[in-house]
């Protein structure tokens, strides 16, 4: 038997489509000053959406950045009130000339939906816009009291998110946070992000002359600021895959018994995972495991490195100046400006002499762990099962929404990441796409998941 729900789906996914590929039109990238106007247009286009169905105090409010976007249902009697995130903010579309097509204008390939934003996270925020509108059009009211909390500056660390929580602490009181915002693990089986690492980005700028010299003339008097900068990357890790950097591991809670059991047990094909990449071997700190090392461990990247001559030919040239972008993944119980200082301290102590170098923060987040045994989360267990037809895994994530531990610290109260994204989701790189069964079902999994949660004793 369908029920009402599974009918006015059916009826509506044409228009369904049409609003998901609209929203995926606005080319709302956070981190690039030049769509800050479509940052807003992709704000006022959700809460328009959200006003729309019925959805009440809505509001595009101001941070000092992107704006955040709010609204309310609060009419469930009894029930518990949920605050739902997501980011309408997406990456940067480059190397723009491996897209199939362009970045912002979405198609549909296959049963994929192919666009920037149209996993992470425009996607998640339109299930959860689908959602609400379809039990409201067939119920007239929803089981649970939502808040809806659509941030704009996700990918560029939400800056200004920790303040508008701080001012808004009293209208975002609630039982529970549900951030959409993750993935499905290897091979699409359903899952529930329990850890995220945290983050600590920063640049390292190394500058020696003021412009470039002739290095025949120069080489072997003076320092070169791209050896200079090699030399000081180098340092920064060991041949084990250890950070070298003194107090890095200080807080850092090694992984229990437990936790490796809970690693080990996910059905992870290694070896898959490593020809999927096209990699010639996997590598990583010594004594952990693939997933330990991904979703239990900190790590240290350079994300960009930049310096001197780099066109076609010979140019005999000591640069003038030499540039690296490093992230550190942070775990519990790192704190990112504790990193930060550790970090600077230890670049400056090891940088060759004769140049000057400056390292600063590009942004930072703290890791979390949430809770597998909450009735909230077990209820969205049960959703996902119900819906997907197979139990979810609870999976400790590489990746970091900061929010996660803001929600934690600045508002008390327990997180559940349910999210929806295939694993192969490309992912802020070329040809980003979402499942669109995936997008489907999880509309069902998030109604569902009210009902679980207004079902729970109080
Ligand atoms: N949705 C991701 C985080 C994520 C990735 C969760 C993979 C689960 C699995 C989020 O949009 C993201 O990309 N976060 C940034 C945070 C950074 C900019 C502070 C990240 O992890 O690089
Ligand atoms: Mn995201
Ligand atoms: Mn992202």
């Amino acid at each position: 038997m369908t029920s009402d729900l599974d009918a006015y789906l059916e009826t509506t996914s044409d228009r369904r489509l049409a609003s998901y590929l609209e929203f995926l039109r606005i080319p709302s990238i956070s981190a690039q000053p030049e769509y800050a106007g479509a940052c807003r247009q992709a704000a006022e286009w959700v809460a328009g959406q959200l006003h729309g169905m019925g959805v009440e105090n809505v509001e595009v409010g101001e941070t000092g950045g992107h704006p955040i976007v709010y609204g309310d249902w609060l009419h469930a009697a009894d029930a518990p009130t949920v605050i739902v995130y997501g980011h309408y903010d997406v990456q940067p579309v480059d190397p723009i000339e491996l897209w199939e097509t362009a970045p912002f204008e979405p198609f549909v390939k296959g049963d994929r939906v192919i666009g920037r934003g149209s996993a992470d996270d425009k996607g998640q925020i339109h299930i959860h816009l689908r959602a609400t509108e379809a039990i409201l059009a067939t119920r007239g009211s929803l089981p649970v009291n939502l808040k809806f909390v659509f941030e704009g500056e996700e990918e560029s660390s939400s800056v200004h998110l920790d303040a508008w929580l701080e001012a808004n602490r009293e209208r975002l009181s609630a039982d529970l946070a549900v951030i959409s915002d993750s993935g499905f693990f290897d091979g699409n089986l359903p899952a529930i992000t329990v850890g995220l690492r945290g983050i600590c980005y920063i640049q390292v700028d190394v500058v020696g002359t003021a412009v470039d010299l002739h290095s025949g003339q120069f080489g072997g008097a003076v320092q070169n600021p791209a050896n200079a900068l090699a030399q000081i990357i180098a340092a920064l890790k060991g041949p084990d895959g250890r950070i070298r950097v003194p107090g890095f591991y200080d807080d850092v809670v090694a992984l229990t018994d437990a936790d490796r059991a809970a690693f080990a047990e996910l059905p992870f094909d290694e070896e898959r995972y490593r020809t999927d990449l096209g990699l010639p071997a996997l590598v990583g700190e010594a004594g952990y495991t693939t997933l330990e090392r991904r979703g239990g461990r900190p790590t240290l990247d350079v994300n960009g490195l930049w310096a001197g001559f780099q066109g076609e030919g010979a140019k005999t040239i000591i640069p003038a100046h030499a540039h690296a972008k490093i992230s550190c993944r942070l775990v519990t119980a790192q704190d990112p400006n504790t990193i930060f200082e550790l970090l600077r301290a230890y670049i400056m102590e090891v940088a060759p002499p004769g140049c000057v170098v400056d390292v600063r923060s590009l942004g930072g987040g703290r890791p979390s762990l949430t809770p597998t045994d909450h009735p909230a989360t077990q209820a969205a267990a049960r959703a996902l099962e119900a819906t997907f037809g197979t139990a979810p895994v609870f999976i400790r994530e590489g990746g970091s929404i900061p929010v996660c531990a803001s929600f934690e610290t600045i508002l008390g109260l327990p997180v559940v990441l349910l999210g929806f994204t295939p694993p192969d989701d490309n992912a802020h790189a070329p040809n980003e796409s979402m499942s669109l069964p995936n997008h489907e079902t999880a509309i069902r999994t998030v109604a569902t998941y009210w009902d679980e949660l207004a079902a729970l004793p109080r």
